[in-house]
């Protein structure tokens, strides 16, 4: 398949008028499946109402058919078609933080979606994406979107078109090239459906943001306990794993230096994964900045093109930085811990 790249200026007016979203908003409604653009990452988009769009999404990335996918939607009102409730918090979330990063997990109404695209639970997780691209585009098509991340099962997701490219080139209809994506980390994902909402999964909306509009909300055992079973079904895979092996690092910089030294006599390729204001303390074979320490968002905007830069340029070890785990914080280490396996080295 020959994979179409339309590029598109998100900041030019009418884009529901520009002939490149017309042309994947046909292509959607065709239930092709098409690469979006959105605030977070690129998402991987099909028509959720069609088995065979859904399947076409999870084939291209190699995902696993338990793991559901988020819809993504133009307008509130097209809730009411696949919902079955809008408990009061969610209505007062969507108000506050949508088009935004967070994705909501209702009730699901049945007979509607594709039972592929929610992967045979009685819930669906709803998301309205911040950009102008990807709005357009869902008003366009005018149908609800199941979009996972644009990348290959396990991989980094993708925040800018050449990542999308890299992953999927050939497997899917076309992608949409926005530009970088700005957020960096995928939404949070809050479970609705209780009485005290429950984050599954860390994201570009902070706990402290939703405990700001409706009061207590929890964190899923599962996120700070690794034998607890998640459950967001997404949770339990290793997920944005580089290449190399990945550890990270709690303790001084001199102290990460030493273990640098240390891999390199072994005669390994070790790479450093920092930020701008210590990328010259390191001396190793690769040492990368990931945005600025005293901007955790920079950090999370440039994450995963980092962790996809070391797989270029083919390092065997990665040792990396740790960061405060509030605010956005907590979906960056979410994303790190991941990566690395979950292995922390720690100085005495
Ligand atoms: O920012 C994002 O959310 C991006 C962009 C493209 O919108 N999408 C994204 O989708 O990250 P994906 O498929 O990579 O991650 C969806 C996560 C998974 O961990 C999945 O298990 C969880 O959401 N999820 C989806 N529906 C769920 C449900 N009904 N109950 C619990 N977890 C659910
Ligand atoms: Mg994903």
């Amino acid at each position: 398949m020959n994979t179409i790249v339309w590029k598109v200026d998100k900041y030019v007016d009418n884009l529901e008028r520009n002939p490149q979203v017309v042309d994947a908003a046909r292509f959607l409604r065709e239930n092709e499946v098409v690469a979006i653009p959105t605030e977070t990452v690129y998402g991987l988009g099909g028509n959720a109402e069609s088995d065979e769009a859904v399947e076409k999404i999870y084939m291209a990335k190699g995902r696993p058919g338990d793991n559901p996918l988020i819809i993504h939607i133009a307008e509130k009102e097209q809730l009411n078609r696949f919902v079955a409730e809008i408990p009061a918090k969610a209505q007062i979330l969507m108000d506050k933080f949508w088009p935004g990063p967070l994705t909501i997990i209702f009730k699901l109404k049945e007979g509607i979606l594709s039972e592929k695209a929610t992967a045979g639970l009685a819930t669906v997780g709803v998301r309205m994406p911040a950009h102008p691209v990807a709005l357009a585009l869902l008003k366009t098509c005018g149908l609800p979107i199941a979009a996972p991340s644009a990348n290959s099962s396990g991989k980094p997701s993708p925040t800018k078109a050449d990542h999308v490219i890299d992953d999927l080139n050939g497997k899917i209809a076309g992608v949409l090239d926005g530009g970088s994506t700005g957020v960096g980390v995928e939404s949070t994902v809050l479970d609705c459906t209780e009485e005290i909402p429950v984050i599954l999964r860390p994201g570009g909306v902070t706990k402290e943001q939703l405990e700001d509009v409706i009061g207590k909300v929890v964190i899923d055992r599962a996120l700070v306990d690794e034998s607890a079973k998640p459950k967001a079904p997404g949770m339990k895979y290793r997920h944005y794993a580089p290449n190399a092996e990945m550890y990270l690092v709690s303790g001084s910089r001199e102290f990460l230096q030493q273990l640098v030294v240390e891999k390199r006599r072994e005669g390994l390729q070790v790479g450093v994964l920092t930020t701008k204001e210590y990328q010259y303390d390191y001396k190793a074979d690769v040492v990368l900045a990931c945005g600025e320490r005293a901007d955790l968002e920079s950090v999370a905007a440039a994450l995963y093109d980092t962790l996809r830069r070391f797989n270029q340029l083919n390092v065997d070890v990665i040792f990396s930085e740790m960061f405060p785990g509030s605010g956005v914080g907590e979906a960056i280490m979410n994303r790190l811990q991941k990566a690395a396996g979950h292995k922390v080295i720690t100085e005495k």
